[in-house]
């Protein structure tokens, strides 16, 4: 027998690292991403993989470099030895990751406190994390951050677990952002109640908002009874990020319609550490837009019931091709009603499954002798189980061309 089933597309189970780059490889790849997409002059390109005392010789000397600049615990520069090679810089169209670094302060990014430098991040971001020595005040400079100017593409800005560093100013004028998907937890300091940035001191804010321009990050929350305050929001541009929450599930977005996740290659979604989310839970999904292109989600350290529905997984996970990180979730029990006409079988064998199934739950299992029920399969569009196909004398797999997705819980 031959088994081509490419029309099977699976969902995805894959483990990517977006935290750091996992290879040399992966740095090339983001970093080509980023120049592919601007015209730029080969010459201003920085194609190192770290900022180093070695590297940091052959860094252009253009005011517009085309760069993801990485500092991290193998850098051996100070910001002001740093600073000495950016003199010329404005912009940097790519990215800037500090992370795990030594770094004392940010001062390297040229003429602070005014807004002459510029990131143009809208195929990468600006990511500050972990870094132990770094303080706050006066030594960072003023930024604008920007992503893509239809806000399609947000940038993400991810400043956390910066023990020293006060980045209240970071989420105000003092950083401008525009199309900018903002995350400032676990500093020092972190943004007060800025306009646009969802934080959970502030969800009083958003009663009569509609709109979330810079994602949803909630990343400490026991009272949940302040969420009903997002009930209005129909929008979220940029990612949705929902950590260490008392929420059940995320039936508080009673409203939304559409939202334009970033189109980057690392978590978009992240449901993690919620206790009792026992549900998804989204309301109204059949009808929720969410744009073309990647979507990498991650579910992950919920409640151990934390289920899915079929409808769900139908209407919404496999509709709109999202792979995951992590999915620690189960098939829900109540297995319910036929989803959207489509007419549901359980498995028991080939030979008692009826003719017009759509949607077959249970592991499905062709064995001899089942060969002229084959084509009872000739209309399952999605199998909640596993699928096995043996000892028979099929040539064929042409009964089960319409299968488009498999979940296998
Ligand atoms: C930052 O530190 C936390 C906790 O030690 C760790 O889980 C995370 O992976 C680190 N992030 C980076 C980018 O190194
Ligand atoms: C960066 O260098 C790597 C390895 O030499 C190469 O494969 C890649 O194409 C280069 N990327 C750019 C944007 O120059
Ligand atoms: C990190 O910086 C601190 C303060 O500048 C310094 O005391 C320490 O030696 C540095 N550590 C490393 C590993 O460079
Ligand atoms: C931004 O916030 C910081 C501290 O949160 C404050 O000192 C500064 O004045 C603010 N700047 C603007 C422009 O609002
Ligand atoms: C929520 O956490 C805060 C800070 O830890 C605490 O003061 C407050 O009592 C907690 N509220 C509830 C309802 O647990
Ligand atoms: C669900 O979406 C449809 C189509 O957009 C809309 O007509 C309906 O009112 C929505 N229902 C709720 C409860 O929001
Ligand atoms: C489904 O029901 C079984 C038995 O009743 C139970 O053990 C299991 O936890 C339930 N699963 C979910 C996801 O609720
Ligand atoms: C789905 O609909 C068919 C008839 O259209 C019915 O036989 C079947 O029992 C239904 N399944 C469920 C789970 O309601």
């Amino acid at each position: 027998m031959t088994a081509l089933i490419h029309t099977i597309l699976f969902l995805f189970f894959h483990v990517f690292v977006s935290s750091t780059f996992s290879s040399d490889a992966d740095f090339y790849a983001a970093l080509n991403k980023v120049v592919d997409w601007v015209q730029h002059d080969p010459k201003c390109v920085f194609n190192k993989t770290i900022l180093d005392s070695e590297t940091i010789k052959s860094f252009p000397d253009c005011e517009t470099v085309f760069a993801i600049i990485v500092v991290n615990e193998n850098t051996d520069l100070t910001s002001s030895q740093i600073k000495k090679y950016f003199s010329k810089l404005t912009w940097i169209t790519g990215g800037l990751r500090v992370e795990n670094s030594n770094l004392t302060d940010l001062a390297f990014l040229p003429k602070p406190e005014q807004f002459t430098f510029c990131f143009y991040c809208e195929n990468y971001g600006v990511y500050i994390r972990n870094n132990s020595n770094l303080v706050a005040g006066f030594k960072l400079p003023a930024v604008y951050i920007s992503g893509n100017e239809d806000g399609k593409k947000n940038c993400r800005f991810e400043v956390e677990n910066n023990p020293k560093l006060n980045a209240g100013m970071m989420c105000n004028g003092t950083y401008l952002h525009t199309d900018t998907d903002i995350k400032v937890v676990g500093n020092l300091k972190n943004c007060g109640c800025t306009p646009d940035v969802v934080t959970e001191n502030c969800l009083s804010e958003f009663a009569e908002k509609t709109y979330l321009a810079k994602g949803l990050h909630l990343t400490k929350l026991n009272e949940t009874n302040q969420l009903i305050y997002l009930s209005n929001v129909n929008q979220i541009t940029g990612a949705i990020d929902i950590q260490n929450t008392n929420a059940r599930d995320l039936s508080f977005l009673k409203s939304i319609k559409n939202i334009d996740f970033p189109s980057v290659s690392s978590v978009v979604f992240n449901l993690q550490n919620n206790p009792e989310m026992t549900r998804f839970a989204l309301p109204n999904i059949s009808s929720i837009n969410i744009p073309e292109g990647t979507k990498l989600f991650n579910f992950e350290n919920l409640h151990p019931d934390f289920c899915l529905t079929i409808e769900e997984l139908i209407q919404f996970f496999f509709r709109h091709k999202i792979s995951f990180q992590n999915i620690h979730a189960k098939l829900c029990n109540e297995t319910g009603k036929n989803s959207s006409d489509l007419m549901m079988c359980g498995f028991e064998s080939m030979n008692k499954l009826p003719n017009n199934c759509n949607i077959i739950l249970g592991d499905l299992r062709v064995e001899a002798g089942d060969e002229m029920d084959i084509v009872k399969l000739d209309s399952v569009y999605y199998l909640f189980g596993s699928l096995t196909i043996r000892n028979t004398k099929l040539e064929k797999m042409e009964n089960l061309q319409n299968l488009a997705n498999v979940a296998y819980f």
